[in-house]
Parts: structure tokens; sequence; C-alpha cells
């Protein structure tokens, strides 16, 4: 996994006999055992020393040779991507890939729901969960999505409010969204306007809950605004916080369940 995870919300490394003992795999004292008995690997490496401390979401554990998960059920990551990765576990052409910023040997089976362009910024979700992602990507569940966006000139009341009825893409029109003009000194501008907002330029809030390749891009074009950068940072129930550029971390419980209740 990458250390783009280390973040301060990332499980802290722990005793590796505490690990095998919340994961179910025996008493503390029965790890402990196991331990020394030589039949835990820690990255391949048998671990006998007691205090070998491991991270649950980087190092991978076996015993006997069967690899123990921590919690058993699916895992849930966000990462804030960032620009240049392409939302893909991996490209023939060797470009760089979400899946080289999150912990894949931790989570064998992690896959990202939805996409994101690759210039695109912000949050990503991963899971295990192959049917929550069926759940979240169907266009019946309208899960929506926040992007800021960097564009050309200065959308006018009108152009905010066609984009908002919707407006005419080739593949369709699309369904109402949630569109504003953003103040520079808005602290959800900085993603895509760091500094100050070039002159010639604005800022733009749009919320969809479609999911249709480049959209914000080509609604925006569709007013005649180009997009210049993109920043997504809602997700349904989740939202991108301070996760900085190229991190992520866990779901909390409370998120793991706002998006188990989403339907
Ligand atoms: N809309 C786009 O145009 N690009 C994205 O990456 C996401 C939404």
């Amino acid at each position: 996994m990458t250390d783009s995870l280390a973040s301060d919300e990332r499980i802290v490394p722990m005793r590796l006999q505490r690990f095998l003992a919340r994961a179910g795999v025996a008493s503390r004292r029965g790890s402990e055992n196991l331990m020394t008995a030589g039949r835990v690997t820690v990255n391949g490496k048998v671990a006998s020393e007691l205090g070998t401390k491991v991270d649950p979401l980087v190092d991978v554990v076996a015993v006997d040779g069967v690899v123990v998960r921590l919690s058993e059920g699916f895992a849930y990551l966000m990462l804030n991507k960032p620009a240049g990765y392409l939302t893909t576990m991996s490209d023939p052409h060797g470009r760089p890939c979400v899946a080289s910023l999150v912990p894949t040997k931790a989570y064998p089976g992690l896959f990202p729901v939805g996409r994101l362009d690759a210039d695109t910024t912000g949050l990503l979700l991963f899971t295990t969960n192959g049917e929550l992602a069926h759940r979240m990507l169907h266009p019946s569940t309208h899960v929506w999505k926040h992007y800021v966006a960097l564009v050309k000139g200065t959308p006018s009341k009108r152009e905010l409010s066609a984009l908002s009825q919707g407006v005419e893409l080739e593949d369709g029109p699309t369904a109402p969204a949630r569109v504003s003009l953003l103040d520079d000194a808005d602290p959800v501008c900085r993603p895509v306007a760091p500094g100050r907002v070039p002159r010639g330029h604005a800022v733009v809030g749009i919320s969809i809950h479609e999911g249709r390749k480049h959209q914000v891009k080509r609604m925006m074009e569709a007013v005649g605004h180009e997009v210049v950068r993109l920043h997504r940072d809602v997700f349904g129930p989740l939202a991108l916080g301070d996760v900085a550029q190229g991190s992520g971390r866990e779901l909390s419980a409370e998120e793991r369940a706002a998006l188990e209740a989403l339907h």
C-alpha cells in the first residue's frame, strides 16, 4: 500500500497478538503461542517476537499461510484523488492508477465506486462490497455528488438556471441539478483555485445525481463555459473534509451505516 494513507485517521499499529485476538484467531495468550510456534507471518516473514507490531491497513498477517483480516465484512475507504491518476486498478500502458494510492494488499478485491476523470481531483470511494457499489451507481438510487468547477468566464443567472433545470447533451437532457456561483473567499473553492480565482474565471458549485461520462464538463460546455479544473468534495452521504490530496482514510462506522442505508 501507500504511505499516502498514513494519516492520523489510520488505525494505529497494534501488537500482533492483539491483532490476532481481535481478528478472532485465538485468545491473546493462544495467539502468543501461535507466534512463538512460528506459525504467524507478517508480510511473508515469520513473526515470533511478542513485541511485533502491525498496521492493519498495511501489513498482511497470515496464520499457517492463511491471511487474517481484522474485521470480517467489507472494506470502505475514501481517497482524495490527485490529478494525473486514472480511475482504474491497473493500466496496460503503465500509466499512474488510483490502485497505487490505496491498500490493495490489506484489502484484496478493493475497487473504486464510479469514476473521476484523470484530471479531476477529490473524493473517490473504494470498497470490496460489490452489491453496495452497484446500488450506489444505479441511476434509481439518486446519489448526489457535489463538484466544484473552475470555469472560463462567469456564468449568467440564465445559464445557471438552465443548468439547474437541465441542459441538452448529445446523450439526452440532464436531470435537474443544484448550481450556484461560489464566492472567491469560500474555502470550498481552494481545491480548484488555491490562490485567487484567476482573472476571467469563476467557480461554480454543482450537485448532480447522474453519473454520465464527463457530465459536469459537458454541462458547463453546453452553457458556454469550459471547465479548467474539477474537484468532487461530496459523494452521497460522504464528505471529503480535510483529507489531503493523495491521502485517504477508512470510513467511520457512521459513514458506513449511511452508505448501507442508501436505497
Ligand atoms: N464530471 C466530469 O466531467 N468529470 C468527472 O470526473 C466527474 C464528473
